[in-house]
């Protein structure tokens, strides 16, 4: 048991923050060093929270600190490859990499593999499993304030690997990690659309088969409005639940109509930023401490990794996809290769470009609009002419 672990974090960009927040609020943490390739970010957190070691890269940080926990907050593509360096390194006890777990299923098989070699406690960061409203909604179910659950419905956006995993995730941890059993899904690639460098779907849906006839159903990017990644619903042979990460609302025999659930909010829990973040570090302290394994383990993240793939594999393979999932890649890529998948406009573009409209021409944009395109047809159209 060490009085202090010592902590780095690779990546410095937009949730390096919350880990950062999370680690701060801490007295059992020592924030050591930051890595980032880019000078001004590693910068802004050395100046933010008072580190005073910065590195460009990762394995200089890892000889010169001998960090316990290492965070990984870079894009997908490198969860796997810094994964297995940082495992592999002596000093690492615990290592908290951020979703989507890895890109394609035996990417995330092998980060579980070279953990357990070294005794690493690997977490992925499903952070959101420690909001408020989704421990009730937990224990709300749990309770059988809904009766036996038979269905979930979750839409999402911004890709299935970005926002979808959260949701997936967040579904088997209200309902006590149930195993899935089959997979059906659908997708629609006709532009060549990225999300941090990965290669995604214009929309998909999948249906996903549990133990005990529960089922859940996912739409991703088919709907824009009222998506996110943090609200589902679960309905049961007695009611139902809508969830929420700061408000849950039952509707059952008893309710009344809708009914807000209380929820233990602190005062200034708003959602709960670093706060979530502190409690997955504790739950990891737990774990290299007591062994007594996280509820956002890479045990259990593989699950939800495992369904994504599969919803792609069944687009792929035009059938219902039995698990375990024994395609080891990454299906949508698989579909790229093989030219299954016709594009109307090759133009390849990230999302991430088009979720910002600062720089963009708002009457251009309106314009457009009214000409009847969608927001990443109007975007494409936008940025292709810069
Ligand atoms: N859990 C969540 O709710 C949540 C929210 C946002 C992002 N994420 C995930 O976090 C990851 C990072 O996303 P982001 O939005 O913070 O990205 P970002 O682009 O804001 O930051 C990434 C940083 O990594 C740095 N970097 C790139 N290559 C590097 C290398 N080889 N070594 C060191 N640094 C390097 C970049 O310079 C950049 O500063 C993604 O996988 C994303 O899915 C999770």
């Amino acid at each position: 048991m060490k009085n202090k672990y010592k902590v780095a974090v690779i990546g410095c960009g937009s949730i390096a923050n919350a880990h950062l927040e999370g680690y701060s609020k801490l007295s059992k943490i020592e924030i050591k060093a930051v890595v980032d390739t880019n000078r001004a970010a590693r910068e802004m957190y050395m100046k933010e929270y008072q580190i005073l070691n910065g590195y460009e890269n990762l394995e200089s940080m890892l000889s010169e600190m001998n960090p316990d926990i290492v965070s990984i907050c870079v894009w997908h593509k490198l969860h796997d490859v810094m994964t297995e360096k940082i495992a592999n390194y002596p000093s690492v006890k615990g290592i908290i990499c951020e979703k989507p777990m890895a890109i394609g299923l035996g990417n995330a098989e092998k980060m579980i593999e070279v953990c357990k070699k070294n005794n690493v406690k690997l977490i992925i960061s499903h952070q959101r499993r420690f909001t408020p409203g989704w421990m009730k909604a937990k224990d709300v179910i749990q309770s059988g304030l809904i009766g036996v659950p038979i269905r979930g419905e979750i839409r999402v956006k911004d890709g299935l690997l970005n926002w979808g995993t959260h949701s997936i995730d967040g579904v088997r941890f209200v309902l006590g990690e149930p195993e899935a059993q089959w997979v059906f899904g659908a997708l629609e690639r006709s532009t060549n659309k990225f999300e941090r460098d990965t290669a995604i779907e214009d929309c998909c849906m999948g249906l996903v088969q549990f133990e005990d006839n529960l089922q859940f159903f996912i739409q991703s990017d088919l709907l824009d409005n009222n998506c996110d990644a943090g609200r589902f619903t679960i309905i049961g042979t007695n009611g139902m639940i809508y969830i929420e990460e700061t408000k849950i609302r039952l509707f059952n025999d008893s309710s009344n109509g809708w009914k807000n659930i209380k929820l233990d909010l602190d005062k200034d829990d708003k959602a709960i930023g670093g706060n979530t973040n502190a409690m997955q570090v504790e739950e990891l302290i737990e774990w290299i401490e007591k062994d007594k394994e996280s509820r956002s383990s890479a045990r259990i993240a593989i699950k939800t990794q495992e369904i994504m793939m599969a919803i792609y594999e069944s687009a792929r393979k035009n059938k219902v996809i039995k698990l375990p999932l024994k395609e080891k890649n990454y299906p949508l890529e698989l579909m790229i290769d093989e030219k299954k998948l016709h594009l109307y406009n090759k133009e390849k573009y990230d999302i991430r470009e088009f979720l910002n409209r600062d720089n963009i021409d708002e009457d251009l944009y309106q314009n457009l609009k009214a000409q009847g395109l969608e927001h990443n047809e109007i975007m494409q159209k936008i940025h292709s002419k810069k």
